[in-house]
């Protein structure tokens, strides 16, 4: 379905190639919804930027566009304010009919890619042996928002967690498991347990030259393949295992053990990439270790171009080093033509000279044939606005967090409704509002930016919070409650917007497709959040304006039926993006 906002953009191209010439096919009309909608609904921008490629005046560009523009049964209302900002308004009738044929379209009016690409998402990726802390939780629900989008919009999404489960720790690891007896071991490895049983290795191997060396020895069995080491190896890994995917079940994340492509796996895989490099004649040696120069532009502190370090003096392969394997088999084997990193801002620079290196090896072929993304974010931080720790500097467990953040939840919604309290429903909504909370706030943060954890804002049920929108749910869905009236009858019905409130509500349920496609772009949910937000407002505004139960006539109501459940299905859908469940009643 071709929407009046993409029939908007392709009329403004339309007339750039008259008024400025046939190259102007595949400029960008910068089209966007009005700053101000005093001047219009939507505007497009591009006179500025085409005026400047052009050598003409701004305005007098604009005017040639706004002559040559056929927007007929489109647009009511064409102006150009400013240095050349061409204002459109679009016709009533035809917003409505629009609105109108939404209420048959699952998809609310985003279309299927017509260019499905093989999208791999790396994320989330914790390290066996340690406990998930809130760093994480970042990557874990970003990615899953990335994947899910992306799945919308019809790619062939393949989720990969790069799971830490290889390193020369595991002997020391595989040592202390040993020592402790399996018995014993399995228990204080269990769930929960990850850290401490860390420290525990690590102190044992800090205190104790002996232990040390056995897990020196355990290293080189673990590399040559030792059956018996290999088993106790797997055994972390599925103990570990067991924990993170707890985690995934209660973040309501898509992250399956299917999706488990751990370091070790790209272990055969690395000494090609060695060999290779040396073939292309870019292997150089540095201080010992075998190194690649992926770019000039990659500089130490002292002005010295920085080198990606592939394989030590010792002969042990890097981070690094599985990371360009992990590349190569995603683009040779998975088919990927897009891939997705997202971890922490501190590890941009790898990346960056990761992805230099494939583009200089030619293992990668160029963008935009194959694309490659970090996606970077920022840190949690604790109320004192330091990274977040537990009172006595431990790192703070995943899992406290959310029960935390689940007790709040169930005591705001017991205090906000307090018949849900007998419900029995009362523990499945707390789960849905409180992980959601968290999540939301998250994802609702510019990702890059770091944020301060607090539950308190996170769980307030006014402002920018996951509580909000579900509660903005579940007020439409009450209305159809209260009215006797069954949603699945506002297909087809007529739509008036007659208030300017209705007008408003209407514009924003125009501008989901765009929103999906930005988020996808940018890769950065706190678009979708922000659209969530102001839908919800408009639609609060709406409502305070709007009677509609109690509307003045059968049509308006059945108008604004139509209005209100299309703002529940935008809600449902958009959260659902984001991974967090609505609620009917809270
Ligand atoms: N395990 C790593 C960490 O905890 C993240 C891995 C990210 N993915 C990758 N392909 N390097 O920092």
């Amino acid at each position: 379905m071709n929407g009046p906002v993409s029939q908007l953009r392709e009329a403004v191209i339309r007339a750039m190639v008259k008024a400025c010439g046939e190259s102007c096919a595949r400029i960008d009309p910068l089209l966007s919804p009005s700053a101000n909608p005093q001047f219009g609904d939507y505007q497009a921008n591009v006179a500025m930027s085409l005026a400047k490629q052009l050598g003409q005046k701004p305005r007098d560009v604009a005017q040639k566009i706004v002559d040559a523009l056929d927007v007929a049964g489109l647009c009511s209302q064409v102006t150009i304010a400013g240095p050349g900002f061409i204002n459109l308004r679009l016709d009533d009738a035809c917003l409505s009919r629009h609105v109108e044929s939404l209420t048959g379209d699952g998809r609310l009016g985003v279309e299927r890619t017509d260019e499905p690409r093989t999208v791999v998402v790396d994320y989330s990726s914790p390290n066996v042996a340690k406990e998930m802390h809130v760093g994480h939780l970042r990557s874990t629900i970003i990615g899953d928002c990335i994947a899910r989008v992306m799945t919308f919009q019809g790619h062939k999404v393949i989720r990969q967690n790069h799971l830490g489960d290889w390193g020369t720790q595991f002997g020391m690891l595989i040592e202390h498991l040993l020592d402790l007896g399996s018995g014993q071991a399995q228990q204080d490895a269990s769930i929960g347990d990850l850290n401490t049983f860390y420290q525990q290795s690590k102190q044992h191997f800090d205190a104790d030259a002996d232990f040390a060396q056995r897990a020196r020895q355990r290293v080189v069995k673990l590399q040559s393949g030792d059956e018996a080491t290999l088993a106790l190896w797997r055994n972390l890994i599925a103990v570990s295992y067991e924990h993170f995917g707890s985690v995934y079940q209660r973040l309501n994340v898509l992250l399956e053990p299917g999706d488990v492509r751990g370091e070790s796996f790209y272990n055969p895989l690395l000494p090609a990439v060695v060999q290779d490099l040396e073939k292309l004649d870019l292997l150089r040696e540095s201080q010992g270790a075998q190194v690649v120069y992926p770019d000039d532009a990659f500089k130490d502190k002292d002005g010295q171009p920085l080198p990606l370090i592939v394989r030590k003096s010792d002969g042990g392969y890097l981070y690094a080093t599985t990371d360009l394997a992990a590349a190569r088999f995603r683009l040779a084997q998975l088919g990927a033509q897009r891939v997705i990193y997202v971890t922490d801002a501190r590890q941009a620079q790898h990346f960056a000279m990761v992805f230099a290196t494939l583009r200089k090896t030619g293992w990668a072929p160029p963008t935009p044939e194959v694309r490659f993304d970090h996606v970077p974010f920022g840190t949690i931080l604790g109320p004192d606005r330091k990274p977040f720790k537990t009172r006595d500097g431990g790192t703070v467990r995943l899992a406290d967090l959310l029960d935390e953040a689940e007790r709040r939840a169930a005591d705001a919604v017991r205090r906000k409704n307090p018949e849900l309290a007998s419900s029995g429903e009362l523990d499945r909504i707390a789960s849905a509002v409180g992980i959601g909370a968290v999540k939301y706030a998250d994802l609702s943060n510019d990702r890059i930016k770091d944020y301060v954890f607090d539950l308190d804002r996170m769980l307030a049920f006014e402002g920018n919070t996951g509580p909000y929108l579900q509660n903005a749910y579940v007020r439409i869905q009450s209305i159809f409650r209260k009215g006797g009236v069954d949603r699945a009858m506002s297909a087809g019905q007529a739509v008036m917007l007659d208030d300017p409130a209705e007008r408003t509500l209407a514009l924003k349920l125009l501008q989901w497709p765009g929103v999906v496609e930005a988020v996808a772009e940018h890769l950065e949910p706190h678009r979708l959040c922000n659209f969530l937000y102001d839908l919800a407002s408009a639609y609060h505004q709406f409502y305070e304006k709007c009677p509609v139960l109690s509307a003045a006539d059968a049509g308006q109501k059945q108008s604004r039926l139509v209005l209100c459940d299309l703002v529940a299905r935008m809600l449902e859908k958009g959260l659902e993006l984001l991974g967090i469940d609505v609620v009917e009643q809270m």
